[in-house]
């Protein structure tokens, strides 16, 4: 555990910024049914969190794609490792992401989703790190802004290991 650094976003900071996250969804989607897709493994922490504080008719669907390999620094290269159970055509897709760092996993998957013509495509992500931008990315809903820095927890990963903490840490330089 002396991978685990300076804490960045406390369990409780998360809880209420998911709440308002919540709330703004709740909002723009009411009386429209909806997909929430959850992008594998990373975000499914936040989105299993943020769905309990949607009121609002929605299914889930989950892809997984990989672009980092087991490593922290990114390849540029995206690829889907399991697609969407069901066609998303005519539905308005909600896609949730952990983090948008370079912006290259994204932007891949919203030109693949875009291709399958869905009613309605909006992103988010529970954290962005701006200064690390490499392709745009058009974000709805963002949970925190942080700086250039890897961090573990509440679904994000090193070597898959802590996504478990609930809480957001720093990974410790060793
Ligand atoms: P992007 O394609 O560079 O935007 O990378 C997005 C993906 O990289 C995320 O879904 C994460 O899996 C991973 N990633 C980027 N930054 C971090 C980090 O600080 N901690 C853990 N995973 C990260
Ligand atoms: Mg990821």
């Amino acid at each position: 555990m002396d991978e685990i650094g300076r804490v960045l976003l406390t369990a409780e900071q998360i809880h209420d910024r998911i709440r308002e996250l919540g709330a703004s969804v709740s909002e723009d989607y009411r009386g429209i049914p909806f997909l929430v897709v959850g992008i594998l493994k990373g975000a499914v922490v936040f989105l299993s969190d943020l769905v309990r504080h949607i009121d609002g008719q929605m299914e889930f669907d989950f892809i997984a794609t990989s672009s980092y390999g087991r490593s922290m620094k990114t390849s540029g290269e995206v690829r889907i490792l399991k697609d969407l159970e069901e066609s998303i055509e005519g539905k308005h897709v909600l896609l949730v992401e952990d983090i948008i760092d370079t912006g290259l996993t994204l932007n891949y998957l919203v030109e693949v989703l875009k291709w399958r013509k869905p009613a309605s495509l909006k992103i988010c992500c529970f954290l962005d790190k701006p200064s690390r931008r490499l392709v745009p990315v058009q974000i709805d809903y963002c949970g925190f802004e942080i700086p250039e820095v890897f961090v573990i927890g509440y679904g994000l990963d090193y070597e898959g290991m802590y996504r478990n903490l609930p809480y957001v840490a720093c990974l410790e330089d060793r």
